[in-house]
């Protein structure tokens, strides 16, 4: 079994090009509350990390401070060998990290089409221009085009957003974080509201992920989350509980005390 301190010995190393992500002692506060403390943790490139962990365990928080979305209070993130603790988020999406959200943020109006060409975009730095027209070997349309049908919404490209299902959409929010050809992708609950059928198509889509993109999953059903995965980082109340395999993590007497045995 991989204990904790595996993930926190100190020191943690710097990483280089090949480690796509290094957390050193990555604490964050709220005031008088610890949402997170002393996290380490060391993603090789192409490595694959679930973080689960009750509710409020602090890993929404902890993919907020690895996008930039919100700075950490203490602790140090590398990305690909680059301290970029203090460093925006726009700046880190440029360095391959790339996010989807536990709350949608689809524009609902838009076509499907239009969603992923925005995103493709935007993802090159340029201005977002929302009504660009439609110019069918256009670069950012070829390249939406194919990432819909790489996810499964190769013929839904004219229909609205909001004529999705549910499952369509956590598709379309995938092939948005995968347009811009990110090196790190930060996948936040993407089952969550799933029903069977739609789990699997998800399943199906996640394993079929490059193999040199490394993968950060927050995943509250396990037998899908520990699948995807080589390693697991079990988070309660902000702190790091357990690392490990899937395998030791599945058989970690405190994991299954605060998490697998009250399956929130
Ligand atoms: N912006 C914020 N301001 C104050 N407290 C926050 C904020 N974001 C998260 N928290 C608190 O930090 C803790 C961790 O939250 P979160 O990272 O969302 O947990 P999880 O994603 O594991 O459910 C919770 O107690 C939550 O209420
Ligand atoms: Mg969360």
């Amino acid at each position: 079994m991989s204990s904790v301190s595996a993930v926190s010995s100190s020191p943690v190393p710097a990483g280089d090009e090949e480690t796509a992500l290094v957390l050193d002692g990555v604490t964050r506060r709220f005031g008088g509350l610890m949402a997170l403390s002393g996290v380490s943790v060391v993603l090789p490139r192409g490595g694959r990390l679930a973080v689960i962990g009750p509710n409020g365990a602090g890993k929404t928080t902890l993919f907020r401070l690895i996008s930039g979305e919100m700075r950490a209070s203490d602790g140090t993130i590398r990305l690909f060998g680059e301290d970029v603790s203090r460093v925006s988020e726009r700046v880190r999406a440029r360095r391959g990290v790339s996010r989807t959200f536990q709350v949608s943020n689809l524009f609902a109006d838009l076509s499907v089409l239009d969603n992923v060409r925005i995103a493709a975009q935007a993802g090159t730095g340029r201005p977002r221009r929302f009504w660009w027209p439609v110019r069918e070997r256009d670069d950012f349309t070829v390249k939406a085009r194919t990432m819909l049908e790489r996810v499964g919404l190769g013929r839904r490209g004219a229909d609205r957003v909001a004529d999705l299902s549910h499952g369509e959409q956590r598709q379309l929010e995938i092939a948005i974080a995968l347009v811009v050809e990110p090196r790190l992708l930060l996948l936040d609950e993407p089952a969550a509201g799933l029903s069977a059928a739609e789990r699997k198509v998800l399943r199906g889509l996640l394993e079929e992920l490059p193999d040199g993109l490394s993968m950060l999953l927050i995943e509250h059903d396990m037998s899908l989350a520990l699948e995807l995965v080589d390693h697991v980082l079990c988070l309660d109340n902000g702190v790091p509980l357990a690392y490990g395999t899937p395998d030791e993590i599945r058989a970690n007497p405190a994991v299954q005390a605060v998490y697998l045995g009250r399956r929130d």
